[in-house]
């Protein structure tokens, strides 16, 4: 299976898949997108010698349509069969999702169906969770919504910080991606609850 991987940032969890994809793994990554050439992630897959491509939004303005036919001419070369989002921050319309449903991942940093959207750290501390936790899922048009392919929790201590949750969930993400990712790619879509 080949993989492309989007980010926007740092690309931890890009780096976590990339690396899990050895010896007997039925995926292996093919290509890097962000939409920020200055992505930390961008300059690591390079040094890995993984090839990348970056299709910088904003000459698009708001004409999303645009961009993401420059995202699917980027793509087309390297021939993905499975898109993993990793921290890419962009908001793709179902004219980019729906051919890829079923075939493209997300993490999100909830416990899904709880806290869509951003600044979710903050939001389960505010809503006094005791728990709270990462999400891979299957992307669908509506925004981080479906169907999950695993889940892994992490408790929420007293005056926990966002930032300090946030370092927490995320050491998850590094654990839970690639353990569905090396399930999925080999056609097994139970779900996993780390
Ligand atoms: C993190 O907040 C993570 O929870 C979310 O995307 C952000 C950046 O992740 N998935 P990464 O380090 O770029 O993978």
């Amino acid at each position: 299976q080949r993989v492309a991987i989007f980010v926007s940032g740092g690309g931890s969890n890009m780096r976590a898949l990339v690396e899990d994809m050895t010896g007997d793994h039925a995926a292996r990554p093919v290509v890097i997108v962000s939409n920020n050439e200055n992505s930390g992630g961008i300059a690591w897959a390079k040094g890995q010698g993984i090839a990348t491509e970056v299709v910088d939004h904003r000459p698009y303005g708001e004409d999303r349509a645009a961009f993401e036919h420059a995202l699917d001419a980027a793509l087309a070369k390297h021939a993905p069969d499975i898109i993993c989002l990793a921290g890419f921050m962009r908001v793709l319309t179902a004219g980019f999702v729906s051919p890829w449903q079923g075939r493209m991942l997300n993490i999100h940093p909830s416990l899904l169906p709880k806290y869509r959207g951003l600044h979710t750290h903050r939001r389960a501390i505010e809503a006094g969770d005791t728990s709270h936790g990462c999400t891979v899922h299957l992307v669908t048009p509506e925004l981080d919504d479906g169907p999950v392919l695993g889940q892994a929790t992490v408790p929420i201590l007293p005056d926990d910080t966002p930032d300090a949750l946030a370092a927490r969930v995320l050491e998850q993400e590094h654990r839970l991606y690639p353990a569905v990712l090396r399930r999925f790619a080999s056609g097994n879509t139970n779900r996993l609850d780390l």
